[in-house]
């Protein structure tokens, strides 16, 4: 049977048409990919299947029937939920309340007995295999773990249409397993999952199906089985990609960073060691929770150390703001960039130049003219340099952020997950950009949770493990293997039976 069903669907905006004459179906049981280029259309495409906005021309079926007019409670009744990349929970009620909220009445809530909700939510979570206790608070969650709770509230509701769009672009390697395990099994269920990811060699492990959009139009949908990577690349960006990381050795220099014994007590940080030089990069890995975004918070000034000391090109420092890391020659990329990196409302060249502004040095002329430059190294899609990010892909969003700390030039770059909902063809771009500002000396830390992205464009990989680095590694020895045993705990020897 078909779950959805989107026939000849069109959307345009103003000065764009995102989406033209597109059609798309999910079949029962399918696990159905939806790749393509930033600004290609995915994200517009299922925002008109949840109803979130309408499309100009074309219909929508569920199950065989026409859907008027789409609203998102319309849809949701009709069993489409949406598990967005960032989850959606209302962080100071607990796990059981959001799932309380979502699957019942509003009018029913302080009615019904408290324990039999606890009881069922405790039952979903368990199904999907979460072990998340239903009294904690949903900001206390990590990311995978709230993700799971929007499962268990679709669940709930019964869900038979999931459409995740990038669901795994901030989990680990474990927490992917395990979502897929999932997905695994409500397609068993004869649910339906449209799922959108720009990491492709996913897809092989969990799509059935794969569409793909190309400028706003449907340019192939086949089986996954007979498609590779190689394909799916030139249906995505219609010519070969070859190098997707172009790193090359350029000379070393001077120790830009130097971190002694550095810790924080609340965020866990303890005894960091590490140097970051000039014209290197340094690969920061390890287990989503090994604390790595927290030693970035810690050189950007966010959450300053307690303990050890900081030097900055054989200077001592004091980094106890994000201003005084910025005067320090500080740069930072954070991971969750439509939040920390992103002023939605200001233009393209604003948020370009929004770190340089400071300086006070730069006419509107000379703002645009950086922002075409950049916008134009990385590809990023935008109707002009003048409209507001708003309007802009995901991935395209995530490209301006970039832009802005490379064009500040700093002595040291901390880059959280850069190619993080990047696709495929731009990521080689902006690991040519990293390879390029390393030639002109800037000292780059990278995290990423990509094993081949540390890998291949790392000169020393910093593994960190509880909070410390567990081990640095040379690019020549480093192996997803090493890297991996470094990253996981060790566990206290189990005694031997005499
Ligand atoms: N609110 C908006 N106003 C104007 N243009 C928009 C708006 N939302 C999206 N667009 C445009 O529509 C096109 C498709 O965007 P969409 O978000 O669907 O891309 P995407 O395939 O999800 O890309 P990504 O991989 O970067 O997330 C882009 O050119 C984008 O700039
Ligand atoms: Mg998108």
């Amino acid at each position: 049977m078909q779950l959805v069903q989107a026939s000849a669907i069109s959307k345009s905006y103003a000065g764009t048409q995102a989406l033209k004459n597109v059609s798309f179906t999910l079949e029962q049981g399918q696990v159905h990919a939806l790749i393509g280029e930033n600004g290609a259309g995915k994200s517009t495409l299922i925002k008109i299947i949840t109803g979130a906005i309408a499309a100009d021309q074309g219909t929508i079926s569920i199950c065989g029937n026409a859907v008027g007019q789409t609203t998102p409670a319309l849809m949701k009744s009709l069993g489409v939920a949406a598990i967005y990349q960032q989850p959606s929970l209302f962080g100071d009620l607990t796990v059981t309340e959001n799932i309380a909220l979502a699957v019942e009445d509003r009018s029913m809530l302080g009615r019904v007995d408290w324990a039999k909700r606890r009881q069922w939510a405790k039952e979903l979570l368990d199904r999907l295999g979460a072990r998340i206790d239903p009294d904690q608070e949903a900001s206390s969650l990590s990311m995978p773990q709230q993700q799971m709770v929007e499962i268990a509230k679709a669940i709930g509701g019964e869900a038979r249409i999931f459409v995740m769009d990038e669901p795994t672009a901030s989990l680990s390697d474990t927490e992917v397993d395990h979502l897929f395990r999932v997905i695994g099994e409500l397609r068993t269920k004869g649910a339906g999952v449209i799922y959108i990811s720009h990491r492709l060699d996913e897809l092989s492990r969990i799509a059935d199906q794969i569409s793909v959009l190309r400028d706003g139009e449907s340019i192939a949908s086949r089986p996954m089985k007979e498609v590779d990577r190689a394909e799916l690349v030139k249906l995505m960006v219609g010519r070969d990609v070859s190098a997707i990381f172009p790193k090359q050795k350029v000379p070393i220099g001077e120790t830009v960073l130097r971190l002694r014994d550095v810790g924080n007590v609340g965020s866990g940080i303890r005894r960091v060691d590490l140097e970051v030089r000039a014209g290197e990069i340094v690969g920061l890995a390890g287990l989503v929770g090994s604390g790595r975004t927290e030693l970035a918070n810690i050189l950007f000034g966010l959450t300053p150390a307690t303990s050890g000391s900081i030097a900055l090109r054989g200077k001592a420092a004091l980094i106890d703001s994000p201003q005084a890391a910025i005067s320090a020659g500080i740069g930072y990329v954070p991971e969750d960039r439509r939040h920390h990196g992103l002023v939605q409302s200001m233009s393209v060249t604003e948020n370009t130049t929004l770190a340089t502004l400071g300086a006070g040095l730069l006419d509107f002329g000379a703002e645009r003219q950086i922002a075409t430059e950049f916008a134009s190294k990385l590809g990023t899609k935008t109707a002009s340099v003048d409209v507001a990010a708003a309007t802009l892909s995901g991935g395209n969003q995530q490209k301006v952020v970039l832009s802005r700390w490379l064009a500040t030039k700093p002595k040291l770059l901390i880059l959280d997950e850069p190619t993080q909902g990047i696709d495929v063809g731009s990521k080689s771009e902006v690991h040519a950009l990293m390879v390029q500002m390393a030639r002109d000396g800037m000292a780059i830390l990278m995290i990423s949770s990509e094993l081949p992205e540390i890998l291949g464009m790392s000169d020393r990989i910093a593994v960190m493990c509880q909070g410390t680095i567990a081990g640095v590694l040379d690019r020549a020895e480093a192996t997803q293997e090493s890297v991996m045993h470094l990253a996981f705990p060790v566990l206290p020897k189990t005694r031997g039976v005499a």
